[in-house]
């Protein structure tokens, strides 16, 4: 069984999760800032370890070489504490991720509809998930196989639709239990 939130207080991570487009690097970075807190976002460190893009990554080691190094970045991430960590959408699926991500830190997850991912990832050149004929089919097939992962992993559910993301960070900040402000 996962333990609950009370016996791991003593990590203070604040970790984001949701889908690609629910605001996971820019609301984290004001929370990050408004909190004093260090802030990391595991596409960027997986970036800057590797030194090219995560689509290069995709293209050369494919989507499990992603997902190998995405856990590498989670387990150097969350081994220390105190931060505000922006997760990758896909980085809830694999058990082992799940574990960690539930033994060190405060979860945070951005609830973001459909539509509003659509509106925001129409242009998208970077996300290689989403480099198909048809992104919306793909994001809506990601959503219903994601979204029950997201919401059992969840210490805090945020709805973020049509709220911009000053609001949405104050909303969060607010929520989180007095030891994590
Ligand atoms: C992915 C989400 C992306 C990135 C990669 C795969 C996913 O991160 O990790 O393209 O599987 O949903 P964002 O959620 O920050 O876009």
């Amino acid at each position: 069984m996962v333990c609950s939130y009370h016996s791991r207080m003593s990590h203070r991570n604040i970790i984001l999760i949701g889908p690609m487009g629910s605001g996971k690097s820019t609301i984290g970075n004001i929370i990050a800032r408004r909190l004093h807190r260090e802030f990391q976002d595991s596409d960027h460190h997986i970036e800057h370890r590797t030194g090219v893009d995560i689509a290069r990554i995709f293209d050369v080691e494919g989507e499990q070489g992603f997902r190998d190094r995405e856990t590498q970045a989670l387990q150097e991430l969350l081994g220390e504490h105190n931060r505000v960590i922006a997760t990758g959408g896909g980085s809830v699926l694999r058990p082992e991720n799940q574990q960690l991500l539930k033994q060190q830190g405060y979860i945070v997850f951005l609830d973001t509809s459909l539509n509003q991912q659509m509106q925001r990832l129409r242009r998208d050149k970077k996300r290689p998930l989403l480099q198909t004929a048809d992104p919306r089919a793909r994001l809506e097939t990601l959503f219903r196989e994601r979204r029950p992962i997201y919401l059992d992993l969840a210490d805090l559910v945020i709805k973020t639709d049509k709220r911009v993301a000053r609001r949405l960070a104050a909303d969060i900040i607010n929520q989180l239990p007095e030891s994590l402000k």
